[in-house]
């Protein structure tokens, strides 16, 4: 989480900071900060709130000229959210000045040490503990700012990713990188430092991502220095890369709110998931991360997925659809109690880490896990480049393309189409699926961004489902098979977004507690589609009609047998059950951002959400 800008270079520093920052505020925004170097000394502002919070009062009191500037948007950690614990922050001499994205977890060790040295804090932070660590190497052994950041890093635990400048030498920013992201991007005379590329794509598309333990300095007159915090040991070569994200995708295009527009984009980000892998009229998946290594997929013996909140959505959609066409079993497991409690990994199993930002923590650390306990590991991931796909031995991006709404929607779908090109693969390479069948689902599948585009199509009624139920106080998500994990999405949208109280169940567990919730004030969404588990479904609804539940069923065109007994249902177009969930997902993402819109609440940023949780 937090979010980090730097920029060193012939331009004026803070107007790229900002609108760097502006960009990264999907990571975090209960507080933001800039600070600048203006030939003189450090301007330095921050604030509780949001970037534009920070550039109304800015502009009014700071002299933003420089051309060396670094800037944060944070999700608090340790302190609340105000303006002291705010960052940029300075060390005690006022000369050293960081930011810092994820948590020093000695902190509280350090800072005692570096009090009875004589250090004050202002903050309840560990960034402030951090700098004045940096400070203390540096005065006391006579380092110069990158040795000392180096030798100060050495003696913290957590992760970081940090960018810091001296005022004493202020033509370089230090930078370093342990478990959270950081890239440079390198233009002519200038670099530019963020938590990722979006800050400066329109600026260039040279990038260099630090890897984990790595940092670097970055000087206006010499070459990027990249080295390794254990040891000092340069790094000869780093890999720059060519970007090929482009401005336009990350910004709205018109639209009120990036969710919407993601939500919109899901036709095309399905098709850019199938793009070069699936030839329909061969009769051919194309997956080079499989390929490579589909020995291993044919020989497993076990799939175990690992993910956090959607993704995990997606992962448990996927354990239905490859288990009922490879016929190996699949278990999804939240990441964070997989690696805290002592997971069983066997010889044959392959773990599938899924990710749509690539950075989450617990699903990073639950990958290494598994990997130290042998498994070969596949990332599923929608961030190129991002820190898990890097870490898992081979992998397939969904190419989503940038998802900024901290609620997640098209990582969704894509997720669910990448994991059914997988399960095809696999069952195909093990002869679990007749060469007709195979071709059947591709060309089903082939349909779907059509389909999508239709589903789309409910957005009128979902407003005015909307409408009607947006003061309600609960709702509850009811499912069965592969609709099952598509009401608890439906359920976590709500919530996240519009902070109603919303519970996801598979509908035949309703009679085993929920049910108990139900009179006239409660909406039930209800998932009814003609070919999952119908007739069970509709009794389900019965129960809940006969208890004066409010009934809201997703269901197939032309249904009549719901609508008769429904108070409002929303229709998408006939497709395979298995593939149901890439079209029902669609009218409760609009649901919940039409709820949230009338309820006034900020979509694309829900209160005490971040994009991209890189804390534990
Ligand atoms: C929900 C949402 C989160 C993420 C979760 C995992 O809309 O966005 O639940 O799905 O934090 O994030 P990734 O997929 O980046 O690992």
């Amino acid at each position: 989480m937090c979010g980090i800008v730097g920029y060193i270079g012939h331009r004026q520093a803070y107007p790229v900071v900002m609108k760097g920052l502006q960009r990264l505020e999907y990571r975090g925004y209960d507080s933001a900060g800039v600070a600048v170097y203006d030939g003189e000394s450090i301007q330095l502002f921050k604030t509780k709130g949001k970037v534009e919070d920070l550039k109304n009062k800015v502009e009014s009191s700071m002299n933003t000229a420089g051309n060396l500037g670094i800037g944060h948007t944070r999700w608090a950690t340790h302190g609340v959210p105000n303006d002291v614990n705010s960052h940029p922050h300075y060390s005690n001499s006022g000369d050293l000045v960081i930011i810092h994205n994820g948590i020093i977890e000695n902190y509280d060790a350090i800072k005692k040490e570096l009090t009875k040295r004589g250090f004050t804090f202002e903050s309840d932070t560990d960034t402030e503990v951090l700098v004045n660590l940096i400070e203390d190497v540096q005065i006391n052994q006579g380092l110069k700012l990158g040795k000392a950041v180096q030798v100060a890093l050495n003696q913290t635990v957590g992760a970081y990713a940090i960018a810091v400048f001296d005022k004493k030498k202020p033509n370089e920013i230090v930078v370093a990188r342990l478990g959270s992201p950081l890239a440079i991007g390198i233009g002519e005379g200038e670099f530019f430092i963020a938590s990722d590329a979006s800050p400066f794509i329109e600026y260039t598309t040279n990038a260099l991502y630090l890897e984990d333990g790595e940092m670097a300095i970055v000087r206006l007159d010499k070459k990027i220095k990249v080295f390794s915090i254990k040891d000092d040991a340069l790094i000869t070569a780093p890999y720059i890369q060519e970007l090929k994200l482009n401005l336009e995708q990350i910004e709205k295009g018109g639209y009120e709110h990036f969710m919407l527009k993601e939500i919109y984009e899901q036709p095309q980000a399905i098709r850019d998931t199938f793009r070069g892998r699936m030839r329909v009229k061969e009769g051919i998946i194309k997956m080079a991360g499989v390929d490579d290594h589909i020995d291993k997929f044919i020989n497993a013996k076990r799939l175990v997925i690992l993910a956090c909140g959607t993704s995990w959505h997606a992962g448990l959609v996927a354990e239905y659809i490859i288990e009922e066409l490879v016929r190996i079993p699949v278990e999804v497991e939240y990441a964070s109690e997989f690696r805290y409690r002592n997971p069983v990994i066997e010889k044959g199993d392959i773990v599938i880490a899924i990710s749509q930002s690539g950075e989450t923590a617990d699903t990073m650390a639950a990958m290494k896990l598994a990997k130290e306990q042998g498994a070969f590991v596949f990332g599923v991931c929608n961030v190129v480049g991002s820190s898990i796909s890097r870490e898992a031995h081979a992998g397939a991006y969904t190419h989503a393309g940038p998802e900024i709404g901290v609620a997640s929607t098209k990582a969704f779908t894509t997720q669910i189409t990448v994991l059914t090109l997988l399960g095809l693969k696999i069952a195909k390479a093990k002869g679990k699926i007749s060469t007709s069948d195979f071709h059947m689902h591709l060309e089903e599948l082939n349909l779907v961004p059509q389909k999508v585009e239709e589903a789309l199509q409910s957005n009128e009624q979902a407003k005015k489902i909307a409408e009607v139920y947006k003061d309600a106080a609960n709702f509850l998500y009811l499912g069965r098979g592969f609709n099952f994990p598509v009401a608890l999405e439906g359920a976590l949208k709500l919530k996240e977004i519009s902070y109603i109280h919303a519970e996801g169940y598979p509908a035949a567990e309703m009679k085993h507690g929920p049910i108990a919730l139900i009179d006239e004030q409660m909406p039930v969404v209800v998932i009814a589609t003609r070919r999952g588990h119908y007739d069970k479904i509709v009794s389900n609804i019965q129960e809940i009609k006969s208890r004066k539940g409010k009934i809201i069923g997703i269901v197939t065109k032309g249904d009549v047998t719901v609508r008769d007994l429904a108070d409002y249902v929303i229709e998408v177009p006939e497709i395979m059950d298995s593939m149901s969930p890439l079209l029902t997902t669609i009218p409760l993402q609009l649901l919940s951002y039409h709820i949230a819109v009338m309820l006034n609440k900020n979509v694309d940023q829900p209160r005490n959400l971040a994009k991209s949780v890189t804390v534990e």
